[in-house]
């Protein structure tokens, strides 16, 4: 048996076009063109490469990308200012401070002076507290592109058992909620969990963001399982330099129903409920309807 492959590329291009055209409808109506602000401190290579994709993305689905770069000694009061700054900016729909800031920096504090409203990431207490009550916020968008993943090879998650290995504020915690939102049975497994490989085995649904290449292993999967693998490790194999998920992809496949591959698989599709996010907090600001996307 070999498990169907979940394909992010392609669903991540999809849900692009629909946010394309959705934008392009908001201007035709509105004269509105949403805008996202990327905020970068300092140099991490990484988060180079992610903001720069980011504001590729945004400009490609006809939006506004506003960049911020300041340098890596930058005060906490500076990236506070600015963000306020946006915070009063009205072309300004998302802001998004790109993770980790430099460790002098006290992140959570820099997140919570974020506008909820412009809160595209759904990393403030406001949007987090709005997932937890059930009620219309945004969501982050890793958990959202997961979701959309699972629901692309099982319409139905009522019901189902959903494990989620890993408990970040970014990904794990927001994942649990937004599964059971869909119905699942809920376990949230982590670094002390008790046998964790008879945990993962009771899972429908099995869902990895712990950050660490290949520890689910292949015997751990549940036949028919659908397998959600959110990480994404640079690893030395052979000589080369590989990215693997946290799932060890080749044995799970043997078992598994459907599976993200690495790459290809749920990151293509953070981004893409990024613009999601923009979109929604543009429509949402100006009390429009909330265009289906
Ligand atoms: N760094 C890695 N992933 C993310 C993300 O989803 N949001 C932010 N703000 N920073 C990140």
């Amino acid at each position: 048996m070999s498990a169907e492959l979940i394909d992010g590329k392609a669903a991540s291009a999809n849900l692009r076009e629909t946010i394309a055209a959705a934008v392009a409808q908001m201007k035709a109506d509105h004269e509105l063109q949403p805008g996202l602000a990327v905020v970068l401190v300092g140099d991490d290579p990484a988060s180079q490469v992610y903001v720069r994709n980011k504001g590729v993305a945004t400009e490609k689905a006809g939006m506004r990308s506003i960049e911020h770069r300041l340098p890596a000694d930058a005060t906490e009061n500076a990236v506070a200012g600015l963000v306020r700054q946006l915070n009063g900016d009205d072309a300004v729909d998302g802001i998004l401070v790109q993770l980790p800031l430099p460790a002098h920096i006290n992140s959570a504090r820099i997140i919570e002076e974020i506008d909820p409203a412009k809160d595209v990431d759904g990393l403030t207490e406001a949007s987090a507290g709005r997932l937890m009550l059930g009620k219309p916020g945004l969501v982050p968008c890793t958990p959202q592109g997961s979701i959309i993943l699972a629901k692309s090879v099982r319409e139905n998650l009522s019901g189902l058992s959903a494990v989620v290995v890993g408990r970040s504020i970014l990904v794990g915690k927001p994942l649990a909620m937004l599964l059971l939102a869909e119905n699942c049975t809920v376990t949230m497994a982590h670094s002390r969990t008790k046998d964790l490989a008879a945990v993962c085995r009771s899972a429908d649904i099995l869902c990895a963001a712990v950050g660490r290449p290949r520890v689910i292993e292949g015997d751990w999967i549940k036949k028919g399982a659908t397998v959600i693998d959110v990480g994404i490790n640079r690893i030395e194999e052979d000589g080369k330099n590989r990215l693997v998920g946290d799932v060890d992809f080749d044995a799970a496949k043997t078992r598994a129903g459907a599976i993200t591959p690495v790459p290809g698989g749920v990151g293509p599709m953070t981004i893409a409920c990024l613009l999601r996010n923009t979109v929604i907090a543009a429509a949402r600001r100006r009390g429009l309807a909330e265009p289906l996307v």
